[in-house]
């Protein structure tokens, strides 16, 4: 497995032509297949030297959830063993323990469909950041991803590790949250009706998120659905958006939702930040719209942090028409 890498170009070996030539800038390439072949014979190995600790990498399980919130809350991250629980039920991934099973570094993706998978939960723990256990495991996911489209919502202290390991900038993903104040709704379009989601809806809820997303993530929308409040948007009787608001972190999360234009977002939001009146909420803006930041924020919900969806491989995500205005969350997208 570890051979195709050696001395060639990581992103041509996976399954003959790649996609990626036709989809990636040259300079970002060559990142990719520096990062990529910097350990190449190490990188299926399940040792791993941090600093003067022997780590040893496991798969992520259910099992692991105690371990991954120990390291979540090392970086100061809000999850809550109930976000984490669904995080690992999603996806795949590693965890590098040492000799005394502490964790020292995370990584997981989350594929949906055979072409595409959002990476996240990446943490290392803060004393032993820098020693290269983040690239290592970094290189591993993305090793058995070769081929496939990848994207994740970067921090700061990871963006150059992306960078580096290929991936380019997409957008930005403004971190809004706060205390929800009474808010005046926006004024409604005449055609347009908000409702609760009737199981009906299903399908509809699945082919705008296919669109906005760019990938079919139905596995995860059917149980973020039955973990969430959900509403559509019928316009003239067609479903044209959705939002839903479940229990995360320090509060709650409105998102997904998706929408195709600001009025429809702040028509698809207003219910629950009305219903939310004083309680902890976060929403993770993904669409450049300083009308709907300006609601968020007159909501209480002010701007706190932002990260950078970056992607290696196509932009598959809509930039117009039916958008995510909201994430599940930065790790899910
Ligand atoms: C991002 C993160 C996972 C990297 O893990 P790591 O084990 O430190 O990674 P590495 O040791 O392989 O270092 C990778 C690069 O990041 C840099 N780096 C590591 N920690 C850093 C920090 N706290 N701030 C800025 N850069 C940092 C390293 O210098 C290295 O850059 P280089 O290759 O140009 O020298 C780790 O910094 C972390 O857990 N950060 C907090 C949580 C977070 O934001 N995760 C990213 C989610 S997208």
């Amino acid at each position: 497995m570890m051979s195709n890498m050696q001395g060639g170009k990581a992103h041509s070996s996976a399954g003959g032509a790649s996609h990626y030539e036709q989809t990636m800038p040259s300079e970002a390439l060559a990142r990719h297949d520096a990062f990529m072949n910097r350990e190449a014979p190490a990188t299926h190995s399940d040792w791993l030297q941090v600093d003067s600790y022997k780590a040893r990498i496991e798969p992520v399980d259910a099992s692991k959830v105690a371990l991954l919130h120990e390291l979540t809350v090392s970086v100061f991250w809000p999850h809550r063993v109930h976000d984490l629980e669904l995080i690992v039920e999603q996806g795949r991934g590693f965890v590098a323990l040492d000799e005394i099973n502490r964790p020292l570094s995370s990584v997981m993706q989350f594929p949906h469909g055979d072409d595409f998978a959002m990476l996240g939960m990446m943490v290392t723990t803060p004393r032993l950041q820098s020693y290269g256990s983040g690239s290592r495991l970094l290189r591993r996911v993305m090793q058995d991803n070769l081929g496939k489209d990848m994207r994740l919502s970067a921090t700061r202290s990871g963006y150059r590790l992306y960078e580096s390991a290929g991936f380019v900038p997409v957008g930005r993903v403004w971190q809004h949250q706060g205390l929800v104040r009474p808010i005046r709704p926006p004024t409604a379009a005449e055609n347009v009706v908000v409702r609760p989601m009737q199981a009906a809806d299903r399908a509809a809820i699945h082919g705008l998120d296919l669109g906005a997303y760019g990938a079919a993530r139905t596995g995860l929308l059917d149980r973020l659905i039955a973990l969430s409040e959900c509403v559509v948007a019928e316009r003239d009787g067609v479903i044209c958006g959705f939002a839903m608001l479940r229990q995360f972190g320090k509060g709650q999360v409105i998102g997904p939702l998706v929408a195709d234009d600001d009025a429809l977002a702040m028509q698809l939001c207003a219910p629950f930040l009305q219903q939310s009146e004083g309680r902890f909420v976060r929403f993770d803006l993904a669409v450049q719209s300083e009308r709907f930041a300006a609601f968020l924020a007159a909501a209480g919900l002010g701007s706190y942090d932002t990260v950078t969806e970056m992607r290696f491989g196509r932009l598959r995500r809509a930039m117009s028409g039916a958008q995510t205005y909201g994430l599940a969350s930065q790790s899910l997208g």
